[in-house]
């Protein structure tokens, strides 16, 4: 692999989809190696902006503006880190010659939980919770009454937990059909509803693809509230044979979808017992734990693996990250506390730099390592407690 000059005709240069915490972070690992970093969003100011050579604000849902936008720019490699894109555009850029990061059939089957179930479940014949689709209240309630309760119910293109609810009894099903509506990418949404999983613990198995073969990390495991990440750690304990068969699914889900990079494979564990719930294949927030625990990030895996340059994905310590909101909805928020978090033993922060707050909005996180990952989960969490964001306008502040 060769890389050249950033701004000169040699450039070695990257154009990500999506310019947020995560692809952030990408940017500023592809920054590190001398790559020119091009980075766009749907609005100015996001994350990986601040950390671009250059930066871009369209809409990539739609796929004429992508195409222009692909054109003008001429990457070596188009790097999607979000789920909303046009991705029939991606296929093309693919036909064309550019590399879509992993594949542009693996972002079109990822941003639709019907395209990767059925890929998993059907033609794998990977083990997952029973499910079944449909596109109208009726048909929700016929899926329901197949299923049986609990269930839960997502549109399929939806993410970070948007238009998903649990139903406990049949008489739940219309205001999870209301909330589907409510929560869709798409004004009509087709949606899932998968049998209500009662794992034990549910892990990220981070997986990546790398020019001389498949690697592992150790396994992070995460608490969700309300189908978002709160809090992760890493490694999570596993039996060794639920361990094997949490990378035996990750292997056969990443071959299938092929390309190179990392994947977060997310997986249901019931005693030795491992379920495939989804993947993405891009960096996993709830991987931004490895800033604490590997040598290399999950972050620099990803550039490192795009570019077919040698992987390790050895833990360093163990520990754990916690989530940081907004707490509040202000375009000026500002960071009180950051010095008493800093001041936690093994703590680390990443701001994101977000210009809109929203109360649950995601505006940074802290990271800890330890020798044990309780003390780990401890130490993050009260350094991202210790943080307190609030409105420079003199809103009050939530914390
Ligand atoms: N079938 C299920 N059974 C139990 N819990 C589930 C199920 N599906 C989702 N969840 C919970 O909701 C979280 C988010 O669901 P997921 O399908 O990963 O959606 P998203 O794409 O928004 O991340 C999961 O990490 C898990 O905690
Ligand atoms: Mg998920």
């Amino acid at each position: 692999m060769r890389i050249g000059t950033p701004l000169t005709p040699t450039a070695t240069r990257v154009l990500l989809l999506g310019s947020g915490e995560l692809g952030k972070e990408v940017a500023i690992a592809f920054q590190r190696l001398g790559v020119e970093v091009v980075a766009v969003d749907r609005y100015p100011g996001a994350p990986a902006h601040q950390v671009a050579h250059r930066w871009h604000a369209i809409d990539m849902t739609c796929a004429v503006s992508l195409t222009t936008l692909i054109e003008q720019e001429q990457p070596d490699f188009v790097i999607p880190e979000i789920e909303a894109i046009a991705t029939a555009a991606l296929a093309d850029v693919e036909a064309g010659g550019t590399t879509v990061v992993p594949t542009a059939r693996a972002t079109r089957l990822t941003m639709d939980r019907e395209g990767i179930r059925r890929l998993a479940a059907e033609e794998l014949g990977l083990p997952t919770s029973p499910y079944a689709f449909a596109d109208s209240l009726d048909e929700v309630r016929a899926a329901v009454a197949r299923i049986g309760t609990p269930c839960v119910l997502k549109p399929v293109m939806s993410s970070s937990g948007k238009g998903q609810s649990t139903i406990r009894t049949e008489a739940d099903v219309d205001a999870a059909w209301d909330h589907a509506l409510a929560g869709a990418r798409v004004p009509d949404p087709r949606v899932i509803v998968e049998g209500y999983v009662d794992f034990d613990y549910e892990i990220t198995q981070l997986t990546v693809r790398g020019a001389e073969g498949t690697a592992f990390c150790e396994p992070i495991g995460h608490r969700q509230e309300n189908g978002d990440y709160v809090e992760s750690w890493q490694p999570h304990p596993m039996s060794e044979a639920a361990a094997a068969a949490g990378r035996d699914v990750a292997q056969r889900i990443t071959d299938a979808l092929g390309g190179r990079g990392i994947f977060g494979v997310e997986l249901f564990v019931r005693g030795d017992d491992v379920l495939f719930s989804e993947v993405s294949p891009r960096p996993h927030d709830t991987g931004l734990v490895t800033m604490a625990t590997q040598r290399l990030s999950e972050f620099e895996l990803h550039a490192r693996a795009v570019l077919g340059l040698p992987l390790d994905v050895s833990l360093r310590s163990p520990g754990a990250s916690a989530v940081i909101y907004g707490g509040t909805e202000t375009k000026s928020l500002v960071f009180d506390g950051v010095g008493e978090a800093l001041a936690v033993p093994g703590s680390d922060l990443r701001l994101f730099g977000k210009p809109d707050s929203h109360p649950r909005r995601r505006m940074g996180v802290a990271v800890a390592s330890a020798d044990d990952v309780d003390t780990a989960r401890e130490r993050a969490t009260r350094a991202a407690s210790l943080v307190r964001p609030s409105a420079a306008d003199g809103s009050p502040d939530p914390g």
